[in-house]
């Protein structure tokens, strides 16, 4: 199964999933958020059904949101209402595909890069397609760093189709992919009781 159809199966079952820590969630997006100005243009690469980019864009001049999924994209689409002013722009891509829109000044990629086939493909076309001086933002699983149980667990769901086909990648990993795409790292850290998934703001030197 290609993963797009993994993400068309899966998206009205996504959609239903509430957040599982929400004042996690609310700490980070206070972070992001804190990153943002008004005359911003923001790229968040899979965005799901689209409810982090929602929060983002009454705050940006302009969010353009993207996902590998049709399905995700249709429901975000129909989540987002009739008026245009402050909404984002959905568009089915994949990560590394060269977006209409750019130069963006700030790039977001939550709980999406170890979902991707090739980091440093994404990370180049994100590094090209941002101003400098710009942030991207990421936030993502670094199965690497968890418990051997929870990698073999991983693989066997993994292998019954029930998880998608994951990259198990360490933080210092990660961190090493961002620098070599050019990224200088300005912060990283964690919300809530989870130490696996780090937040990690890097910079496009100006
Ligand atoms: C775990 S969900 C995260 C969604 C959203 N960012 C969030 O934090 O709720 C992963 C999303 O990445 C998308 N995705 C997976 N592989 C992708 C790729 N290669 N390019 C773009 N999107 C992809 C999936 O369709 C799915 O919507």
């Amino acid at each position: 199964m290609t993963a797009q159809a993994f993400w068309d199966r899966h998206a009205p079952k996504y959609a239903k999933t509430p957040i599982a820590d929400v004042t996690a969630y609310e700490e980070k997006l206070e972070c992001v958020t804190a990153l943002l100005r008004s005359t911003d243009r923001v790229l968040e690469i899979g965005c799901g059904t689209g409810g982090t980019a929602r929060k983002i864009a009454p705050v940006v001049a302009h969010v353009t949101a993207t996902d590998l999924s049709a399905e995700m994209i249709r429901i975000a689409r129909s989540r987002s209402g009739d008026d245009t002013a402050g909404t984002p722009e959905f568009l089915q891509a994949e990560a590394a595909q060269h977006i209409p829109g750019q130069p963006f000044e700030v790039a977001c990629a939550f709980s999406l890069l170890h979902l991707v086939d090739d980091i440093p493909t994404v990370l180049d076309s994100v590094f090209h397609q941002m101003k400098p001086g710009g942030h991207f933002i990421s936030k993502t699983v670094c199965l690497k760093d968890a418990p051997r149980w929870m990698r073999a667990m991983v693989r066997v769901l993994m292998a019954a189709r029930i998880a998608p086909n994951v990259i198990i990648l360490s933080r210092a990993e990660l961190t090493r992919h961002l620098i070599r795409a050019g990224f200088e790292i300005e912060q990283t850290r964690y919300f809530g009781k989870n130490r696996l998934s780090p937040f990690i703001v890097a910079r496009k030197p100006a």
